[in-house]
């Protein structure tokens, strides 16, 4: 928002983020976003705040865009956007716009009108709907903003906010906007687990599953992105927001069953993955290593919250196997039987199989000669697709379960 000339008090409860922002420091990696602070912190456009009555009370618009984590029974959490009306309540000046930008289930702008119980406060919702690792190119080149209020008026007031931005603007009501994202998100999980099992049957049936994608993919009303096979689909948006969606429609006395069918199919698609492993390493992983390259639920990005890569080892470990793992941006991870490698090589010396569970480029330019001759076996289970099968197999890699490329 700073960065389209608007001027920006960012507050958070906890100081040490306020503390790294307020010296240019990003608690999070995102490509371009290092840039785009350094440009708006030195324009004055944005500043940083422990004290929530110096974020607040002078602003027009006030954006909450804290956790909405997943609650016991699948809920969406709201406690942390409640608590965050009520301590802004006393504080916003007359007129304000509060915007909900955390995902929210439908019905939760009245929670946090009720929350606010101030007649002189407006209420809109704002999803977001970037992509983690994509963030700056999709807030400034979004497929569609959405904004729901109760009036027009105060829609279209956020609205502006964004006018520098060209792309589809939908103008809702509260309910609408919230439903959008979760909608959104449930869809793209869906596709992803059906392109999963599809994948699982191309190998059964001797077909290669990027074929098979790429002529689905012409159609036009599929499209041909989110068509990639991988170990299951993670992060910190599909899971909760599908459970979550689930857990809205039943509570109007409804069921969407292919939500359901989604989430059970990721499980699976994690557990062929340490199938396949297990498999190739003669049906027992007790004593073996497996090298892992990827600890993110993606590329580009440091987040590792509900990654498929920590379901897929904790899956290996339980079996009992040990893993070394390589992540270009993870250096920590806390769990019994993994240890983490400084390079692709270092993970795999030793190794009985080698398994890629994240698409990061430079998993690409992998020397693949030198990884199979530090390792102590030749099994490579690439979930993502990033290796040229072809070269690595005429260094005396197996592929197992995959389908080798065919010559027509
Ligand atoms: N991460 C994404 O790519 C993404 C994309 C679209 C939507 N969302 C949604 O955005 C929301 C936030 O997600 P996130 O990934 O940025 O979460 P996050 O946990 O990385 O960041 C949330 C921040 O809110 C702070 N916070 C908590 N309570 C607060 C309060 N009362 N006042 C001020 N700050 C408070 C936390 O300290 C934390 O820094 C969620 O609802 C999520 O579903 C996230």
């Amino acid at each position: 928002m700073a960065s389209l000339g608007h001027d920006v008090v960012g507050y958070d409860i906890d100081p040490s983020k306020v503390d790294q922002l307020k010296a240019g420091i990003l608690p999070i990696y995102e490509p371009g976003l290092d840039q785009m602070l350094t440009d708006v912190l030195a324009k004055g456009k944005l500043r940083a705040t422990s004290k929530l009555a110096e974020a607040i009370s002078d602003a027009e618009f006030v954006f909450t865009c804290v956790p909405t984590p997943q609650d016991d029974d699948g809920s969406a959490d709201l406690s942390y956007v409640i608590a965050a009306s009520q301590a802004m309540k006393s504080l916003l000046k007359p007129g304000a716009v509060v915007v909900t930008k955390s995902t929210v289930p439908v019905g939760s702008a009245q929670r946090v009108e009720a929350a606010i119980d101030r007649d002189d406060i407006h209420v809109a919702s704002n999803p977001e709907f970037l992509r983690e690792g994509a963030a700056v190119y999709d807030f400034q080149n979004p497929d569609r903003i959405v904004v729901g209020a109760r009036s027009a008026d105060v829609a279209q007031r956020v609205m502006d906010l964004y006018a520098k931005v060209e792309c589809p603007k939908v103008l809702t009501s509260q309910p609408a906007a919230e439903l959008i994202k979760y909608a959104s998100n449930s869809f793209l999980a869906i596709k992803l687990s059906f392109v999963n099992d599809v994948a699982a049957l191309c190998e059964a049936a001797g077909a290669d599953s990027r074929e098979v994608m790429r002529g689905m993919g012409l159609d036009t009303r599929i499209g041909n992105r989110f068509l990639e096979p991988g170990p299951g689909w993670g992060g910190s948006c599909f899971p909760k927001d599908t459970r979550a969606l689930a857990s809205i429609a039943d509570s109007f006395g409804l069921q969407i069953p292919l939500i359901a069918a989604a989430i059970a199919s990721n499980e699976t698609a994690h557990k062929r993955v340490a199938d396949r492993v297990m498999n190739a390493l003669g049906g027992s992983l007790v004593g073996k290593t497996i090298a892992v390259l990827g600890l993110t639920f993606k590329a580009d990005t440091d987040d590792t919250r509900e990654s498929p890569a920590i379901s897929v080892i904790e899956r290996l470990i339980g079996r009992g196997g040990k893993v070394v793992a390589y992540d270009p941006l993870v250096n920590k991870y806390d769990l019994a039987g993994l240890s983490l490698a400084d390079s692709p090589i270092a993970a795999a010396t030793g190794a009985q199989a080698l398994v890629v569970l994240t698409e990061w480029a430079e998993f690409k330019s992998i020397d693949a000669k030198e990884i199979l001759s530090a390792m102590s076996g030749k099994v490579v289970i690439d979930t993502r697709n990033v290796f040229d099968q072809k070269t690595w197999e005429t260094t005396g890699a197996t592929f197992p379960s995959t389908v080798s490329p065919r010559t027509i």
